[in-house]
């Protein structure tokens, strides 16, 4: 595995990649490792012949009261796992690499960014739209892989391709798991012991709530009802947001005929968890 840590080094073995007629997988991160992020980089290895991974925290999706001096890392761990995936390339640069002045280019998604995760997190997704087309525009690569566990970045993801016209397929996977249900994230290392017993009533909320629209139940109040009640039923969580909306607009449907988003978002003491499920309504016939 080479390890890049400037833009010119990146692009210079891009050079080689393009030489050689690879196609470039790439996997961005902000580290700090897990399988739910080695499953990425499991899909990139099957979509393409150089798998780059990148890991950079990117301090501009990150609010002024966030974790970003916190969030945890560990590059030298990251880096074994990432070898013992046969990756070909990491991509590590510093803050001054990728911002050497307070970027002026605003990446918004109208409409698209104000709901969920962005309600609560300003700017979150700006940063998360620019740091990406950065990564896009350095490491150029013919597909990139992005998680359902971040369903909302995902879905933005897929728009700043689509109307930035950047030459890149998204591959989206689906999210893992412990064996209790948590979905694994670098923040669950935040957790207390007694935290982390209460965590998995995320998955609990939303299988349940999954359950009632298998079962017949077409009104997105009553599922974000029973998504409320089963999160509020444990008292260590503090619940941010509970719905149910359109997979594609993420706007509240009247009635769910179409596919849905059921999305969580609760806090544990300081700790914040996200998860969602993709329901498709059965067939009303
Ligand atoms: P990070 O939180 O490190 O996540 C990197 C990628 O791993 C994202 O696409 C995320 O959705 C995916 N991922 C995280 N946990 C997962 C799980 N349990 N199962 C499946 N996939 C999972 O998301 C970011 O970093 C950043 O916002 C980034 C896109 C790198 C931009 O800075």
């Amino acid at each position: 595995m080479e390890t890049v840590e400037t833009i010119a080094g990146a692009r210079a073995r891009r050079c080689t990649d393009r030489a050689a007629g690879r196609r470039v997988a790439l996997v961005p991160t902000m580290g700090y490792l897990h399988e739910g992020h080695l499953a990425l980089v499991r899909r990139a290895r099957e979509l393409g012949d150089a798998v780059w991974v990148s890991i950079f925290v990117n301090p501009t999706q990150f609010g002024p009261n966030e974790d970003f001096e916190r969030y945890p890392r560990d590059l030298k761990r990251d880096a074994a796992l990432l070898e013992a995936e046969g990756v070909d390339v990491l991509f590590a640069p510093t803050v001054e690499e990728m911002y050497p002045r307070e970027p002026v280019v605003k990446v918004s998604f109208p409409g698209l960014d104000n709901v969920l995760c962005g309600a609560s997190r300003p700017g979150h997704f700006a940063g998360v739209g620019l740091v990406v087309a950065k990564l896009f525009n350095i490491v150029e690569p013919h597909v990139a892989v992005f998680g359902q566990k971040d369903a909302q970045q995902a879905l933005l993801i897929r728009r700043l391709a689509a109307d930035l016209s950047f030459p890149v397929e998204i591959e989206v996977t689906p999210t893992v798991r412990e064996p209790d249900g948590l979905a694994m994230s670098s923040r669950n290392t935040y957790l207390s012991p007694t935290e982390r017993a209460a965590a998995p009533v995320l998955y609990r909320a939303l299988l349940a709530a999954a359950g009632a629209i298998a079962a017949g139940e077409r009104d997105p109040a009553a599922v974000e009802a029973l998504l409320r009640a089963t999160v509020g039923a444990e008292p260590l969580a503090g619940l941010e947001y509970a719905v149910c909306v359109d997979a594609e607009t993420l706007g509240r449907p009247e009635r769910i005929g179409r596919p849905v988003l059921l999305a969580l978002a609760v806090r544990f003491g300081a700790t914040r968890l996200i998860d969602n499920l993709p329901v498709t309504p059965p067939e009303e016939g």
